[in-house]
């Protein structure tokens, strides 16, 4: 199969796959480290996702009042629901404040108080003193963090000797057995394929936020990194929990940052009422995202609803004045603007809870390593992958992530992935020779490419698209969920039967949407089946029909495995109840790592 296409052979000690805030973080700290490092990307750097993160980055500063780490992690178990790794929440939380400073000196301009301090505000979930009070934690360049993260993050990596591969697309793992080698490419511009090969692939391809209709993610998260996963044969994690962001614009899916309720906007009803007030009488409008998407959801279901439909919710934040707005909330009175046709001064903007996150993937332990259970072993290593970011499953989110603990997820296992690549990686050391690499994948892109089918990509993508959204939405059931599996599987089961038009390599957008649905289809099928198989509610996931949380037979995290026909097989992984250290004692029982 090689022989029909023209690969050109790299060799590195580290390719990152993907440069959103994870992959740059890693990429410039492999390279700061003397790593012979690539970047591929199937986007330009700062057209990353990231790149729409607003409301900011958490971390115990105390710039604002009284913090410390230990609550943000205290914080984190409870926003998890209990499914969060506690070790890896131990270690993210107090390596929140060094990462924060390390950005700082990199060049991120962050908002400042008046004594020029960062500047740090509430979101939701957040508190002082273990529940007490309102953490003010949340560190925010106004209301476009990720920009300012991810531009400098990427002039970071133009300062170090990193080699960019932009606008390739990375489609399989190089697997030799149990152990992974490499990566096959497609550079998109000149059609050529690229064989990657590297001590340490790094996975930080985002999350699949486009398997559903309604979606805050840009359109290029497709889950490729995951997708790649399954491919090769390795169960994903927790992929049942899927986070919806109670505020995306109504009718376009856009995100209206956490931080607009954190500068003090709220929400009403149809009634004109502050229906939070009812359901989370203490942290009202700053509840955990799960607590006021399911809120607002239950309003538009008991007839509460706004406009003729009586569909979604009102977001206010005219109270604010324009001082504020224009300070801390410049982008999203923008976007507010163009999607929604709103001035935010006068009007309060039309919202419904969006799919917003992705707490399960590629399940790793805190130094970014693949890990999967194997003979035995729950904690066994993948050698040779590392997954991080959104893409990956450390999981310090459990079953819900908090407001502005996804940046800080980013850089710091970004951060931790080169921490630990230059300390077990030799510069330049040789690679294992081996035979016909890649052959297997390049079959697949081939056949895709063509196949005479008749159903086109778009049509199947809608497809998955408009059955996600409604049978695995904010509440479902096994009824529900049960619907949604048939109809996923007569997707895929259409997918051979798909339709490319274009039969070239060059910039074959056609081809490069197809590989995108493949991943998609494969993140949709454990998505869904994942959440019918988990029969609790808990976090983000709401089962009408286990309403309560079912620690006795649900604290364990799902793997699931897809099969060629479409089925998936689960397996269990416990969560780590124990911490890394002895400086906290947050939720017994303890042991200890090291
Ligand atoms: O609401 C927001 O600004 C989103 C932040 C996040 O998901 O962490």
């Amino acid at each position: 199969m090689t022989d029909a296409y023209k690969i050109v052979n790299h060799e590195y000690d580290i390719v990152v796959v993907g440069a959103g805030g994870a992959g740059l973080r890693a990429t410039f700290g492999m390279a700061a480290k003397g790593l012979k490092t690539a970047c591929i990307t199937k986007v330009f750097p700062t057209r990353s996702h990231t790149v729409a993160a607003q409301g900011g980055m958490s971390a115990a500063l105390g710039n604002m009042g009284p913090d410390d780490w230990r609550w943000h992690m205290y914080d984190t178990i409870k926003g998890s629901d209990w499914l969060g790794d506690q070790d890896a929440i131990e270690y993210m939380c107090r390596e929140a404040a060094p990462s924060v400073i390390e950005l700082e000196h990199q060049g991120v301009p962050f908002s400042r108080t008046e004594e020029g301090k960062i500047y740090q505000r509430p979101f939701g979930g957040m508190t002082t003193n273990y529940g007490e009070g309102t953490a003010q934690r949340t560190c925010a360049a106004a209301d476009r963090t990720g920009h300012a993260i991810l531009h400098t993050l990427y002039q970071q990596s133009l300062k170090f000797d990193a080699e960019f591969f932009i606008e390739y697309f990375a489609f399989d793992l190089i697997m030799d057995g149990d152990v992974c080698r490499g990566v096959m490419a497609w550079n998109l511009e000149d059609g050529i394929i690229h064989r990657f090969r590297a001590h340490q692939v790094v996975l930080a391809t985002g999350g699949y936020g486009r398997a559903y209709f309604s979606a805050t993610s840009a359109h290029t998260c497709t889950g490729d990194g995951n997708g790649m996963v399954l491919r090769a044969g390795i169960p994903l994690q927790d992929m049942e929990f899927t986070q919806f962001h109670p505020t995306g614009i109504y009718g376009s899916g856009c995100l209206i940052t956490e931080g607009v309720r954190g500068e003090g906007g709220y929400l009403t009803n149809s009634e004109g009422e502050r229906f939070m007030e009812r359901y989370a009488p203490s942290a009202k409008d700053l509840a955990s995202r799960d607590v006021v998407s399911r809120a607002m959801t239950m309003e538009i279901n008991e007839g509460r609803g706004i406009g003729e439909e009586k569909d979604h919710i009102q977001l206010h934040l005219e109270h604010l004045g324009s001082d504020v707005i224009n300070e801390r909330l410049p982008g999203i009175a923008e976007s507010a603007e163009i999607f929604a046709g709103v001035d935010v001064t006068k009007q309060p903007i039309p919202v419904i809870p969006t799919v917003h996150y992705n707490m399960g993937g590629i399940q790793t332990n805190y130094k970014g390593q693949v890990v999967t259970l194997k003979n035995g072993d729950p904690d066994c290593i993948v050698e040779g992958l590392m997954a991080i970011g959104e893409a990956g499953c450390v999981s310090v989110h459990g079953a819900n992530r908090l407001g502005s603990n996804s940046l800080l997820d980013l850089i710091v296992f970004g951060r931790a992935s080169a921490n630990f690549c230059a300390e077990n990686i030799k510069p330049n050391s040789p690679h294992k020779k081996l035979i016909n690499a890649g052959d297997e994948s390049l079959s697949r892109i081939d056949n895709l490419r063509q196949n005479n089918g008749s159903i086109k990509t778009a049509e199947i993508r809608d497809n998955m698209q408009r059955t996600l959204q409604k049978d695995a939405a904010v509440f479902r059931s096994g009824k529900t969920l049960e619907r949604g599996i048939n109809k996923m599987s007569e997707i895929w089961d259409s997918f051979p039967d798909v339709k490319i038009d274009d039969k070239g390599m060059v910039w074959n957008t056609d081809l490069v949407e197809t590989l995108e649905l493949d991943n998609l289809l494969r993140c949709a099928m454990v998505s869904i089946h994942s959440a019918y198989n988990r029969e609790e509610s808990r976090g983000a996931h709401a089962r009408e029909d286990f309403p309560d949380r079912d620690d006795e037979n649900w604290m364990k995290h799902t793997l699931s495995t897809l099969n060629n026909d479409g089925s998936v097989s689960f397996e269990y992984r416990p969560v780590h109840m124990y911490t890394l250290t002895d400086d906290v004692d947050v939720f017994p029982p303890k042991k200890r790592v090291y």
